[in-house]
């Protein structure tokens, strides 16, 4: 999950003066940024700083993050002409900076803590390439599904042959897991999801284990899909809070991990009401080898750091 932020100070400070992009695409301040939670907090894994997005630019698919807006591409993806344009690039070129801010940064934990790498899963992508940016009921991707099945495939290949390459040169450049983001796939029915998208995901995971370090296959709003992510592929698979730890688990099976799931507004709660809902989570798992404890989405800019405190000392203390 997003774990640096703009709920920290010195994240805030050091934004002043650079745009997130400036810092995601120099390799110096991206270890940097990626330091600064690891030094505060007692945690068990760093994330590199960087963002799911940067694959669009050379993809050919520019955008920019506006202020209060979230992502917005400037020429969203609608035709079969759009698709054909894109431009399968090799990511050790393109976004070599990742794997260069991935070197420094394992370097820079001397073994403290794993640094885990990460890419949007292809439908993510996919859907803010031909929406334009965050959208409400997937109207356009959604179409293209239906009535371009041809140029949908052809895009989710596209993607899904540069995440791969991604992840494989962030595992090469010295990442210990990897996670792939499916943060939108809560708004698709289980028949498209099978249809239209596991398929491409499974391809992407499928490079991602053959690694060989653990991948993490998260999404929000799964509970109708969870059974289907668990088939795209994933030792773990990643829950929001929308659904009971226990019950996810219970479906998912024996044979795969578990990350989730607290609330991230829970954050804002009283500590007393925090504990205990990290403490209903932790139950939930019950001490079962095999989760990994999370929030159930990123976190969010008015959270107060000294939440974090209070979860990160429930999470050391509980004995199932
Ligand atoms: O914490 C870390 O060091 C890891 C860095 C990280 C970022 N993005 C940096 C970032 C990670 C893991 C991501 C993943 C990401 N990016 C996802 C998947 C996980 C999720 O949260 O669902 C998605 C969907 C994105 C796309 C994205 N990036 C959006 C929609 C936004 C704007 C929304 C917002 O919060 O403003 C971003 C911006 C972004 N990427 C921020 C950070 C820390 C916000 C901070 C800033 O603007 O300075």
């Amino acid at each position: 999950m997003r774990q640096a932020g703009r709920y920290m100070e010195v994240y805030r400070k050091l934004r002043e003066k650079h745009t997130l992009l400036e810092l995601c695409r120099d390799p110096e301040l991206a270890c940097e940024v990626t330091m600064q939670p690891i030094r505060r907090f007692d945690l068990d894994a760093a994330i590199i700083f960087s963002d799911i997005l940067l694959p669009l630019e050379p993809l050919g698919v520019p955008f920019e993050f506006a202020k209060g807006e979230g992502p917005v591409i400037a020429r969203p993806l609608r035709t079969k002409e759009d698709v054909d344009r894109l431009r399968a690039f090799d990511p050790r070129e393109e976004l070599g900076y990742v794997h260069e801010a991935i070197r420094l940064t394992v370097r820079a934990l001397e073994g403290r803590v794993p640094l885990i790498g990460f890419c949007g899963a292809p439908f993510t992508l996919a859907s803010y390439m031909i929406e334009g940016g965050s959208s409400r009921n997937y109207l356009h991707a959604k179409r293209m599904m239906y009535h371009q099945p041809e140029t949908w495939n052809k895009l989710m290949e596209t993607v899904s042959g540069v995440l791969a390459a991604h992840l494989e040169a962030q595992v090469e450049a010295g990442a210990e897991a990897l996670q792939v983001f499916d943060s939108w796939v809560g708004a698709l029915s289980p028949e498209d999801y099978r249809e239209f998208v596991l398929p491409h995901s499974r391809a992407v995971l499928a490079r991602a284990r053959a690694t060989g370090v653990p991948v993490i296959h998260f999404g929000t709003g799964t509970a109708g899909t969870l059974e289907l992510l668990k088939e795209a592929g994933g030792d773990v698979i990643g829950v929001d809070w929308r659904i009971p730890l226990d019950e996810a688990w219970r479906r998912l099976g024996n044979d795969v991990g578990v990350q989730g799931n607290l609330d991230s507004v829970l954050l804002m709660a009283p500590a007393e009401l925090l504990r205990k809902r990290v403490l209903d989570v932790l139950q939930r798992a019950g001490g079962r080898p095999g989760h990994i404890f999370n929030l159930g989405h990123g976190i969010l800019p008015e959270t107060p750091p000294e939440s974090l405190d209070v979860v990160i000392e429930t999470v050391r203390a509980f004995k199932p």
